[in-house]
């Protein structure tokens, strides 16, 4: 990777996203627990979801939004020096997910590395990249948030079944000038409220055995109420300081795209921010909540809609396990990208791969 002493801002240069085709509709679910059409409507804004085929892999929908980026981008597999994936839903424990996806990419040049941080693990990541390219230490991070949790949804339980969908977006960043692109990211977590949302089972603490998997551990259990009204506050502050950080204020943005959780926790967040309906993106409607997903499906949709325009300033936000959440503040640039220049490090690596002379 090239390295060099001028000032280096980062900017998203392409977005990509990969749904799956099979739709699982409140009626569908009507069938399967009691619940209704018209509580989920009216309680979460949520019509349908996606549910990946059988077969069909989170690094493969996964794989499939990163090509749609890059292709935006106007890049190749082997430009990519960094891939990171926010997803709870990886295709095992081990290997990370980012790493089976440099497998079916072909990346041979990327380091590869798996963020957890639930819902919010886009804009954790969109921090690291941001971080690495200002550092000089990558040129081009493609950043992935995908999620098959439809996977390990109890469909017993009403509570939960209702909400989540699986998914993929990702989105492809490359260093530009100081002061444009990703103005700023802000992160929080409290890891007090870790059993709001868990999977009591199945990690190295409580390894799966018959009887975790009889009572049902290996699901998501969720306070939904408690994860509410934490999630609502939490948005509200972490917006406003990713936005005092950016020297920035609501009134500028153009468009707000925060995790599509449930409808109501959208409109009250951006009620408080004082941001109008408007401005506010959505597709929960469609697609439930995707955790990591959801913020890069949504800004890929916005992106490829032409909702916004370059150098609008829009702001991403997010809430979810951990608990977890994060904000940031985006001056829309692609253009503002530096071209690639190098590929001296190139070799060095394929060297240490094949063993040949560097
Ligand atoms: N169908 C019908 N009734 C239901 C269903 C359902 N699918 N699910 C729950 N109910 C019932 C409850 O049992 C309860 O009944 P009761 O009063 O007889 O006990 C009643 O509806 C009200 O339950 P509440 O939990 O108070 O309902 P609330 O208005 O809080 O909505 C919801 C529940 C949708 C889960 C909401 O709290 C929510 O969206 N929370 C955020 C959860 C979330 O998105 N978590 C993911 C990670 S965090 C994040 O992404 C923000």
């Amino acid at each position: 990777m090239p390295r060099t002493e001028r000032l280096r801002g980062a900017t998203i240069v392409g977005t990509g996203c990969a749904l799956p085709e099979k739709i699982l509709s409140n009626f569908d679910l009507e069938k399967m627990v009691e619940t209704s059409d018209e509580w989920i409507v009216t309680r979460t804004g949520i019509r349908e979801r996606r549910m990946v085929a059988e077969g069909q892999d989170n690094s493969d929908i996964a794989a499939e939004a990163a090509l749609k980026a890059l292709e935006m981008a106007g890049l190749s597999v082997q430009d990519v020096d960094h891939i990171f994936v926010g997803t709870v839903t990886p295709d095992r424990m081990l290997p990370s997910m980012a790493c089976t996806v440099q497998q079916k990419l072909g990346a041979s040049h990327a380091a590869c590395l798996d963020i957890n941080a639930a819902c919010s693990g886009f804009l954790y990541g969109l921090q690291i990249a941001q971080s690495l390219i200002q550092a000089s230490a990558s040129d081009t991070v493609l950043l992935i948030g995908a999620e098959t949790l439809t996977r390990i949804l109890d469909f017993q339980d009403r509570n939960t079944c209702v909400l989540f969908g699986d998914g993929a977006g990702a989105a492809v960043l490359r260093p530009c000038d100081p002061g444009t692109g990703v103005l700023s990211v802000k992160l929080g977590a409290d890891g007090e409220q870790g059993d709001m949302l868990t999977i009591p089972a199945g990690g190295s603490a409580r390894p799966a055995t018959h009887e975790t998997v009889s009572a049902r551990e290996h699901f998501i259990r969720m306070r939904g109420n408690e994860l509410f009204k934490y999630a609502v506050r939490a948005m509200e502050q972490i917006s406003r300081d990713a936005l005092a950080e950016a020297g920035r204020d609501a009134s500028e943005v153009v468009a707000l795209l925060p995790h599509q959780a449930n409808q109501r926790i959208i409109d009250a967040t951006a009620d408080r921010l004082g941001i109008p309906k408007d401005k506010v993106m959505m597709n929960i409607e469609r697609y439930g909540n995707t955790s990591a997903a959801s913020v890069p499906i949504l800004l890929d949709e916005v992106v490829r809609s032409g909702r916004i325009k370059d150098k609008d300033l829009i702001e991403l936000v997010a809430f979810g396990g951990g608990v977890t959440w994060g904000a940031g503040v985006i001056e829309w640039n692609p253009k503002a990208a530096w071209p690639i220049t190098s590929r001296e490090a190139r070799s060095s690596i394929a060297a240490v791969k094949t063993g040949a002379p560097a």
